[in-house]
């Protein structure tokens, strides 16, 4: 990145840099991935630039759809343009299957699918290991008040349903996500972070006999390889449709 942009936030996956117009950021998608907190790293070659086409892409699909989100501009094929938000700390999932954490964390089945969507939403605090935080720890913290988390949880309602038929169309199943919100200058909470295969769980509904196929981070996680082709896969499948 030109070194007339300053850098203010480097992430695990992204680095944000000032915009000259302050009301803005840029954004730039790195090819690292981390998982477990970082106790596992890799690069992969590409993967920034896959992660944000795929999020230019979803983004724009959810601001046709009356979402209030970050995304302003693509700059090029690995860095956005979005606009600068005071991040909230939190990390909403919502769940449409159940898998990963909340098979470990209960008697739950893995592969369930859920009567209706589960949202879990964990302190975005890397010393803390992201704990799950109860709606209570969150007003007693004053990270929001109890009308901007109903907001919150109503937005990301809608998310999940603009995102389970989409991806649907495109023969994947939507298990998962994390979104991560933020305050724009005017105070408005909008959608920020990014929507990619790094934190998302998507499974080829092309299987046959009840087979999983993830084409997300679970590869990375889960050591299957192949990370690069399944990214490649849900952007040609985005591409071909939108
Ligand atoms: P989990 O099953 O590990 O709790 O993950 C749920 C979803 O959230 C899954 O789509 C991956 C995503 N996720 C992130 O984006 N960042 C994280 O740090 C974690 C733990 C999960």
């Amino acid at each position: 990145m030109n070194n007339k942009y300053e850098l203010i936030y480097e992430g695990k996956a992204k680095k944000v840099f000032s915009h000259n117009d302050l009301d803005k950021v840029i954004i730039e998608f790195k090819d690292d991935a981390t998982a477990f907190n970082a106790l596992k790293k890799a690069k992969f070659e590409g993967k920034g630039k896959l992660n944000c086409l795929i999020s230019a892409r979803i983004f724009k699909l959810l601001i046709k759809n009356n979402i209030p989100t970050h995304f302003l501009e693509l700059k090029n094929e690995n860095t956005m343009i979005a606009k600068k938000i005071e991040v909230i700390p939190l990390e909403i999932v919502l769940r449409n299957t159940a898998y990963g954490s909340l098979c470990k964390q209960t008697t739950i089945k893995s592969g369930t699918d859920l009567a209706r969507p589960l949202i879990d939403i964990y302190l975005k605090n890397d010393e803390l290991n992201d704990p799950l935080i109860t709606k209570d720890r969150i007003e007693l913290m004053n990270i929001l008040s109890s009308k901007d988390l109903d907001l919150i949880i109503d937005l990301t309602l809608k998310i999940n349903g603009i995102l389970k038929s989409f991806f649907k169309n495109i023969q994947l199943k939507l298990v998962d996500f994390k979104l991560e919100f933020g305050y724009d200058l005017k105070k408005n909470i909008i959608l920020g972070d990014e929507i990619s295969p790094d934190n998302c769980r998507f499974w080829d509904l092309n299987q046959k006999n009840d087979t999983i196929l993830s084409l997300d981070k679970d590869r990375f996680r889960n050591d299957l390889g192949g990370l690069i082709e399944a990214y490649s896969e849900i952007y040609r499948r985005i591409n071909n449709f939108l």
